[in-house]
């Protein structure tokens, strides 16, 4: 059975004596949106949950000087620590977060970097203390970059933990020695004289163990 049409219904004129008044205040909102709603709630509390830090004060003004950057439990893990500087420091805008340098400003790659990966860490507590010039040579490949020094910066706990990251690094496949505080202490203090970048060449006449 055809439903008869009413004049609201049809595409015709209205008939004056009928206006259409839509209803105002009779919309009642689907139950889903309450269940949406609730589930939001959940989900920003569990946010709140997983990044309140246990409230440590060291959040409320995170890395304002990135020498204090905090100590996971009171223990230093370097590669985690190391990761920390490796971002707060800034050499992932150079060296990019996959290690894998960047070729349109001569960054040389540090994921399995002949640099990166020697025997022992002298010419890179260097680098990283007085920055590099001039033409380099990571594994067989010439770059010819300007690196800045970050010995003003950083100290020798910061400057160990970025090391030891990107010496251990396991998401770049890196597995070389540790650098401890101690070594780059006597780096610093053999070379405080030091006011220039190194170059490349310069630094190759060094004993990577020395
Ligand atoms: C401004 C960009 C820039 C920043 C920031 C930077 N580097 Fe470099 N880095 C370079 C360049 C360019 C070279 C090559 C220098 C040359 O050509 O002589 C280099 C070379 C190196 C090398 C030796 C070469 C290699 O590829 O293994 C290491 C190790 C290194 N950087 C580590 C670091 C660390 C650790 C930091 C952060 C503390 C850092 N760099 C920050 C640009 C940068």
């Amino acid at each position: 059975m055809k439903k008869s049409r009413t004049a609201s219904q049809g595409n015709g004129p209205k008939p004056a004596s009928s206006p259409v008044t839509p209803k105002v205040g009779s919309y009642t909102a689907p139950a889903a949106f309450f269940v949406v709603l609730a589930i939001l709630a959940y989900l920003s509390q569990a946010e709140l949950g997983y990044h309140h830090g246990l409230f440590s004060a060291g959040i409320y003004e995170p890395y304002t000087d990135f020498r204090s950057i905090p100590k996971v439990g009171g223990e230093v893990n370097r590669v985690d620590a190391g990761r920390e500087v490796y971002a707060a420091a800034g050499c992932v805008a150079c060296h990019q977060p996959n290690g894998s340098g960047n070729p349109a400003n001569g960054c040389p790659p540090l994921a399995k970097s002949d640099w990166v990966l020697a025997e022992g860490p002298a010419r890179l507590i260097r680098i990283v203390l007085h920055g590099a010039q001039g033409p380099i040579t990571v594994n067989g490949k010439p770059w010819n970059g300007n690196m800045t020094p970050f010995g003003p910066v950083l100290n020798d706990d910061q400057i160990a933990n970025v090391l030891t990251f990107i010496r251990q690094s396991p998401e770049w496949g890196n597995n070389a020695g540790e650098v401890t505080p101690e070594m780059v202490k006597a780096v610093r203090e053999k070379t405080a004289s030091r006011t220039t970048q190194w170059t490349p060449a310069e630094l190759e006449k060094i004993p990577e163990t020395e």
